[in-house]
């Protein structure tokens, strides 16, 4: 395997060179943007999708990336690459609803994918402490919101809905393929305010994620959701999204 290469401020350098000052903000403060991809069988899911949110996440703090994105996809920056366990057989996941919110808009745009993510992970340690998988957050509206790490998706009858930007999420590129499929199906797709009842009517409820794909969440809040299982809307997208990502990939050496 060929040694890794570090960017930094302009310049490739070794990892033995690759140092920041201890004044850096990033180092300091946590501040930063970044931006998670996923490959299957060797090509990058949404390559462009991905670069298009790393650009809009630089130009939401107002960050300077002195390459073009074409330079950008050419050059190795630094990729630092795991491969992520194989999906559980029976993924659905049990989530509470978190007393930690997502911050407003204009407190923390949720748009960027920004390093601050301690608020979703206070978030998690809360679900764990209570037993289960994962924890909701609502927005500071008390609007659902989104999971650390994933949004969220209703089934209501033939309508699907999930929150909308107004309510602090980060607009997922897996979402938005979501969005995407669902419409070809000819389903109702709803992007909007949703209220916690909403949660508990739910025929089916699921979260989406680079990191975690499609995984039915069954319960809220002690509450089961439909009949407890993943539903059949959702194992039927599950199918339709796995077709998709057949066909959609950037290969990672060209
Ligand atoms: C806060 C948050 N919401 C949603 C998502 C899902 O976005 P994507 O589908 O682009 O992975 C992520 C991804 O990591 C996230 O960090």
């Amino acid at each position: 395997m060929g040694k890794p290469v570090f960017y930094i401020n302009g310049k490739f350098v070794e990892e033995n060179e690759a140092s920041i000052s201890i004044m850096d903000h990033g180092f300091l403060y946590g501040d930063g943007i970044f931006e998670a991809f996923r490959a299957y069988k060797g090509r990058i899911f949404q390559f462009n999708e991905h670069m298009n949110r790393l650009y809009d996440s630089a130009k939401i703090i107002a960050l300077n990336i002195p390459l073009s994105k074409e330079e950008f996809k050419k050059s190795t920056v630094v990729v630092y690459v795991v491969p992520l366990p194989g999906m559980k057989k029976d993924r659905s996941i049990r989530i509470i609803i978190s007393s930690y919110q997502r911050p407003s808009a204009c407190i923390l745009p949720g748009s960027s994918k920004m390093t601050q993510y301690i608020n979703l992970i206070l978030a998690r340690m809360e679900a764990k402490a209570r037993g289960v998988d994962d924890a909701l957050l609502l927005d500071t509206r008390g609007f659902v919101s989104e999971g650390p790490g994933w949004n969220i998706f209703l089934v209501k009858d033939r309508t699907v809905i999930t929150p909308s930007i107004a309510s602090s999420i980060l607009v997922g590129i897996t979402r938005n393929v979501m969005i995407r499929l669902f419409k070809e199906l000819n389903y109702t797709v709803e992007e909007r305010d949703v209220v916690v009842s909403e949660l508990f009517t739910a025929d089916e409820i699921f979260g989406t994620g680079t990191g975690t794909e499609i995984t039915p969440v069954i319960e809220v809040n002690g509450r089961k959701i439909g009949e407890g299982k993943p539903g059949p809307v959702t194992n039927r997208i599950d199918e339709k999204f796995k077709e998709f990502k057949k066909d959609n990939g950037t290969p990672v050496y060209e």
